[in-house]
């Protein structure tokens, strides 16, 4: 790690990658070189460029680190201001830079500034001790005393090297479907990935994964997650030169700042990369999670084996049903027991209730404490479900408040899952929020709260705001603040985020809550894709997935399945435990016992995708660390056409280190280049095979 000035170069360096930058003679911070390390005495200052003629400029063919419009730069801007005299272009030019190193943690600040107006650009990069990974945001200052409109800012712009097109990996999903890979090459014109909905949301992912020739373990990979859990945009454009760049940030749709004499204004941050192979920057980007963004106080733990009642009861929950299947829970080997939707208001099904946090006295005659009790007394800890942003018409804090919902007046508000999104930009609003979680977790000592949020905004008026096109950002704003309180005030609490199932699966989201539930979608082979997608850029301890009895889709899979599915993420159960026969309560005890064994190998280890059902037939996900080596083999439908014999070939294993099988296999020895170049075979001549697999290192 390190960050040096050199007559004008910045040079930025991580553990293996290098990343160069400096003003250039018109003061227009130019970039230079990001990928492997040079020589740093290589690097001379960025030449001068006349214009390629009078319709193609050179600011739009020179690489940069930050570029405004104005002027003639026509390319996808970084920043779009407007001034209080009507000036619509920003022109930044170098001014300084400050480079400073602490805990392990060093950061360079270079500071731009629009002369004219008083308005300063900071671009921070930041790099930590053995890691890959640079941080970079962006802050600006209003230093006049007039106001200054944002119309668009990101939290960085990247160019990459290559002038072949490279290829953009995303996804396509939906609800039920997150995650689901997606490739396409960047030819020509610019690629959007972007949502309006104001939370960030099952169909893309706010990040760039750019690559050639990429596999798991080759190839060029340029890569960035934005941490942020509202609207953004992330645009990738290839321009006639071939240059390719990415700019990503919050979204400008419908989206503008008044930045007051005086204020600034700090983006999210996007964590970058550049790797040598997929798999690569996956461990890359799990370990620097763990280590640098989840909140600290449970970063480091491995996450409980916990049950959820949802798939169980659904709205139907009361004393007596959660504290039997609590009893069941605990008796499998749960470690926390979390109570989901309808023990709240007058809440029967998803059409009422929804911002009533009082506990529903049909259902809980003496409240939560009994079941809380019980569920202490059997040893587990007690989480709750709340959907802390929403609110149903048909709830008494609507109709006490129906103004408190995101609402214009001359329109019917446009219910979803019969809910309308209470306008958390009102500061009554954050505090009748905070306080009704407050009270309950304070009250009944609850140890863990799940997060829901089912639905995007609509008619998002917010006339409370100077600019109601601040109320997305300033509710999302609101969402960390109201968890980060919460946390403040019980430092012990965990918060998991659900939208919908994945609709939050992104660094925003993980950096003020501790876990994310992936997906509604439990079909263990629906989720094994949902699995391999997160995985690219998200941290494996996080991911939550639990064992049900779904059999979506009439394919019928054994509990062995379910598990060696499950326990690829942080294992949970959330079937019916009460109609489970005792064999079947047998099967889960065993494995969640297993889970305990491997959880810290999985959870933190280093983790190979050795196979997927697109190229292999077959999906093989291996965890390793210092102790064990954890390898799960899934086989999806069989065919006439599938093979029965299937190698898989692990990885990241120490050559001449012995690995010696304790479960899955006959007890045998291997060394590590046995494994990684001969490989294992499973015959799988069936549909839905699983195999797991454990090696102890001698
Ligand atoms: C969402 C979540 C589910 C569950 C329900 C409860 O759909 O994704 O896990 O909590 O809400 O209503």
């Amino acid at each position: 790690m390190n960050i040096t000035e050199n007559n004008g170069i910045f040079i930025i360096e991580t553990e293996n990658t290098q990343y160069v930058l400096s003003p250039d003679e018109a003061g227009r911070l130019r970039h230079i070189h990001w990928g492997k390390k040079c020589k740093r005495e290589s690097f001379v200052l960025p030449a001068k460029r006349g214009e390629p003629n009078s319709n193609h400029t050179s600011l739009d063919e020179m690489g940069t680190e930050f570029i405004p419009y104005g002027s003639t730069c026509y390319r996808v801007p970084a920043l779009k201001v407007e001034y209080s005299d009507g000036c619509r272009e920003a022109l930044l030019k170098y001014k300084d830079y400050k480079i400073t190193e602490k805990d392990g943690k060093a950061l360079l600040e270079v500071f731009l500034e629009d002369e004219a107006y008083s308005l300063s650009v900071t671009l921070g990069y930041a790099v930590r001790e053995n890691f890959d990974i640079i941080e970079r945001f962006v802050k600006v200052k209003n230093n006049s005393d007039k106001n200054v409109l944002i119309e668009k800012i990101a939290s960085a712009e990247f160019t990459l090297p290559s002038k072949r097109p490279y290829l953009s990996t995303n996804f396509n999903g939906a609800w039920g479907s997150e995650f689901r890979r997606e490739e396409t090459e960047v030819k020509n014109g610019t690629l959007i990935y972007e949502t309006h909905k104001g939370t960030s949301e099952h169909t893309y992912s706010p990040c760039f994964i750019l690559s050639q020739d990429a596999t798991e373990k080759s190839g060029e990979v340029y890569f960035g997650a934005l941490a942020w859990t509202g609207s953004y945009k992330v645009e990738i454009n290839r321009d006639y030169s071939g240059v390719t760049r990415a700019v990503i940030g919050l979204s400008d749709f419908d989206f503008s700042y008044i930045l007051h004499a005086d204020e600034e204004f700090v983006t999210p941050s996007v964590y970058c990369g550049y790797a040598c192979s997929l798999g690569q920057m996956s461990n890359e980007m799990n370990a620097f999670a763990v280590e640098n963004i989840l909140p600290r106080r449970y970063a480091k733990e491995p996450l409980p084996v916990l049950y959820n009642s949802w798939e169980a009861t659904f709205f139907d929950v009361s004393t007596e049903g959660q504290q039997l299947l609590a009893k069941k829970a605990a008796d499998i080997g749960c470690e926390l027991f979390v109570m989901d939707d309808g023990w709240f208001g007058q809440r029967k099904d998803d059409h009422a209730g929804l911002g009533d946090w009082y506990v529903n006295d049909v259902k809980f005659p003496e409240g939560l404490g009994p079941l809380v009790d019980t569920v202490k007394k059997l040893g587990m800890k007690f989480g709750l479900w709340f959907e802390p942003e929403m609110v149903n018409p048909d709830s008494d804090l609507y109709r006490t408040h129906p103004e408190w919902a995101y609402h214009f007046d001359k329109r019917t508000p446009s219910e979803l899952r019969n809910q309308l999104v209470l306008n958390l930009t009102l500061p009554e609003v954050r505090e009748y929020v905070f306080n009704c979680m407050d009270s309950l977790v304070t009250k009944y000592g609850i140890d863990y709260i799940k997060w829901d949020a089912n639905r995007p905004f609509s008619e998002s008026g917010a006339e409370n705001l100077e600019n109601p096109r601040e109320c997305r950002l300033r509710h999302i704003r609101a969402v960390y603040e109201i968890a980060d309180l919460l946390k403040e005030k019980h430092p012990d609490l965990q918060i998991e985020a659900c939208a919908s199932g994945g609709g939050r699966a992104e660094l925003g989201a993980l950096s003020h809550f501790d876990m994310i539930w992936t997906s509604d979608n439990t079909d263990p082979v629906d989720r094994l894709d949902i699995q391999n997608g997160y995985s690219l850029l998200y941290p494996i301890k996080c991911m939550r997935a639990w064992v049900t009895d779904t059999n979506r889709h009439s394919r019928p899979s054994d509990w062995d399945y379910r598990f060696n599915v499950s326990m690829q993420g942080s294992l949970s159960i959330g079937g019916n435990l009460l109609k489970y026969t005792d064999e079947e309560l047998e099967i889960h005890r065993k494995y969640i016992a297993l889970y305990k064994e491997i959880r810290n190998t999985v959870q933190f280890g280093r983790f190979y995708r050795l196979a997927d059902f697109r190229n292999d037939g077959i999906y093989a996900t291996e965890y390793t660390d210092e102790n064990k080596t954890v390898l799960f083999v899934c086989k999806s439908v069989n065919s006439f056409f599938a093979k029965r014999n299937y190698r898989v070939f692990l990885d990241g294993l120490e050559k001449d280190a012995e690995y010696k099988v304790t479960y899955g296999m006959d007890e045998r020895v291997y060394f590590g280049d046995y494994l990684m170049n001969v490989g294992l075979n499973f015959d799988m001549g069936g549909t839905l095979e699983s195999e797991l697999v454990i090696f102890e290192k001698a």
